[in-house]
Formats: C-alpha cells, structure tokens, sequence
C-alpha cells in the first residue's frame, strides 16, 4: 500500500496588498521589497477570512477532488501558529464548518514547517489503517500576527490555506517515499511571536514584547538555505534519487532570495522549482500546500512523478519529504 495524496485545494482571500500599498504604511518602497524579497504581492484576510474559515475552504476543495465528502473523513490536522483562538484548536473549527460528523481533529504547531511535519504524522495513520483518509492543512492569517509598523517583518507576510486528502492506494512504489524532520529549540529566539502575556505573575515571560512575529532577518536566511539544502541532500542520499530524477522541489515560500539560493546550492534546474512568492508573500505553514496546488491543478504533476517538499521555519523547525506522485 502506499500512502497518496487523493486531492487538493487552496483558498487565498480577495484583498490584495501591493508594495506600492506597504509604501503609504512603513517607510519602505517597491524597489528595496523586490530585491531583497521577490515580493510583489500578498493576500491579507478580509471580514471572515479567520483562519479555519480559510482552512475550510482549501479543505472543501481537496475533499471534492479526492472524490470524498466531508463525512469520510477520519482525521483532521491544522498546521498553523495563527489560530483566532488558543483553544478550541483551528482543526476543531474546521470540522464544524466542513460538517466532517466522523473526525477527530487538532493542531500542529511547527511554525512554517508545520505542513511537512503533519503530513508525515498523517503517512503513519494511513499506513496503519488503510481505510483511514487525513486532512491536512496549513492555514494562517499572519496578518493577525505581525507588527504592522515594523518594516523589517510586515512586507513579508502574506495569509491563505491549503489542503491535502491523504489515503491509501494499492500501488506500494506510490506516496511518500522518505521524510527527515528537524528541530532547534536552543534557537527559538530568532524567530518567535509570544501569547498574550501571562495572567499569572508569575509566569511573566521576561522580554515579552507583545504578541508579534519578531524575527532575526539576517541569521534566519542563513539557517533556511543551509537547513533546507542539507535536507533534502539527505533525502536523496537515503533515497538514491537526485535533481535529475525530480520532476518538482516544492520549498517553504520563505522569499525569494531564499529559494534562489537553494536552486543554486541544490544545483537544480530552475523549471523545477516551484516559486510563487512574488505572489503570495510568506503565508508559513499555508505555502507549501499551496504551491502543491497550484502545481496540481497546473497540470505540473502527473502520476509517477517524483516531488520533494522542504521547509524552515520558527523553532527552529525543519523538514523536508520525497513523495511519488
Ligand atoms: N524597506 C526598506 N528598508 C528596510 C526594510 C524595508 N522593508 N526592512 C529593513 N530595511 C533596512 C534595514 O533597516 C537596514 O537598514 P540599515 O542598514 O540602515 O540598518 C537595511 O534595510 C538592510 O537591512 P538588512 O536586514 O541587512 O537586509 P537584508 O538584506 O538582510 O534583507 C530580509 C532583510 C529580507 C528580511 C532578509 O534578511 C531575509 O530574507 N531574511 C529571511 C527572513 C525570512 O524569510 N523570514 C520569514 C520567516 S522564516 C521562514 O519562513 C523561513
């Protein structure tokens, strides 16, 4: 048996934010976004746009396309850090509003590697009862989260959700093939964003700074490239696949200067890659399935196809996954 994706799905809210936008809130300009960042464009959630409701929508459209109803699915799983609520989970909401009667469901917080780390949880449901069928979602408003009048962080954020059903298929050479997960806890600092602060003097975290993304720019573009170029190395090294048997790397839309620097340590062609970060901006644990769809419904992958999925992101986490398409 192997473990397949059976469909996918994305939902990105109508509101654009353009540079030029980011131009009359920070001082900033379209010039010094795009070359530090490729970024050109990003969606920011609308009235409504909570992060299950996105999630539920990309989640509606990978069910539809796997050929499921919400009925049939068995689990659910979130990866996001920007949930409206701490608790009840995001995945709790998303089960209401899809009417998924059947299913249990949580969160995963990895951060941006949130997507690579639950859909290796949801290999091991499948293969362990092959009836079972998984949601999986990143989902995130990170609109919700990051300072706006801070320059250095709030152009590169961007919010969205995507989905993926997985389920067992009788071909064994089919789904996911490998997966190596990472994380630093030692390293948190560099990018972190606090809860509300404690209500238990006690509790107080020191340098509590409000409830925002604060990232280190500069350290976090070392660790990314370096993290998401030794996993993937590993991968293929366990595996003795390599760039030319790849029909696809689908990376963590961290930016673009990012991602062009992988290509160029990975040595691998840029066809391959699949970069739509000048479109969305950075939306975390959202882009990986995101771009995943995008390539899908693009007719950019077909059955058989080999494409690796790696990621970065606060923790720090990372992660990277060979699936046969
Ligand atoms: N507009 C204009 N100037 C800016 C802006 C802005 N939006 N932001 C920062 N600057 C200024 C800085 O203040 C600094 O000015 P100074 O020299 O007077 O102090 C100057 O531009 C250079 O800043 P640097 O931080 O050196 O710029 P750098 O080339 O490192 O680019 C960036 C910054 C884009 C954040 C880069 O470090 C980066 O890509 N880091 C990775 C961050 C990332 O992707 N994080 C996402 C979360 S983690 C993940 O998803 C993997």
């Amino acid at each position: 048996m192997g473990s397949v994706i059976l469909g996918t799905g994305a939902y990105l809210p109508d509101k654009v934010l353009t540079n030029h936008d980011l131009e009359n809130m920070v001082d900033t300009n379209d010039e010094w976004i795009r070359s530090r960042t490729g970024i050109e464009t990003r969606h920011i959630g609308g009235p409504g746009d909570y992060t299950y409701a996105m999630a539920a929508k990309a989640g509606q459209k990978a069910i539809k396309m796997a050929g499921l109803r919400a009925e049939d699915i068995d689990i659910i799983i979130v990866a996001t850090v920007s949930s409206h609520m701490l608790m009840p989970s995001c995945a709790c909401f998303v089960q209401a509003e899809l009417g998924a009667c059947k299913a249990f469901a949580y969160d995963l917080n990895a951060a941006c590697s949130g997507f690579v780390f639950a859909l290796d949880i949801a290999e091991k449901y499948v293969l362990a009862n092959t009836e079972t069928k998984v949601l999986v979602i990143g989902a995130e408003a990170l609109s919700s989260r990051v300072d706006w009048r801070d320059r250095n962080t709030c152009i590169l954020f961007g919010d969205g959700a995507g989905a993926v059903v997985m389920g067992a298929v009788d071909e064994p050479d089919r789904g996911v093939i490998a997966s190596r997960l990472y994380s630093d806890g030692k390293l948190w600092e560099l990018l972190h964003m606090h809860t509300a602060e404690s209500l238990n003097p006690d509790l107080k975290v020191a340098g509590w700074e409000g409830c925002h993304l604060v990232m280190e720019g500069k350290e976090v573009f070392k660790y990314a490239v370096k993290a998401m170029e030794d996993t993937v190395r590993e991968l293929f090294d366990i595996t003795g696949v390599n760039t030319d048997d790849l029909t696809l790397l689908i990376p963590h839309q961290a930016n673009v200067r990012i991602l062009n620097k992988l290509v160029e340590r990975l040595d691998i062609p840029r066809k391959k890659i699949v970069i739509n970060a000048p479109r969305y901006g950075n939306t975390s644990a959202a882009s990986i399935p995101i771009a995943l769809d995008e390539a899908n419904r693009t007719g950019r992958l077909r059955k058989g196809d080999l494409v690796a999925l790696c990621s970065f992101g606060g923790g720090f986490t990372w992660g990277a996954s060979l699936l046969k398409w």
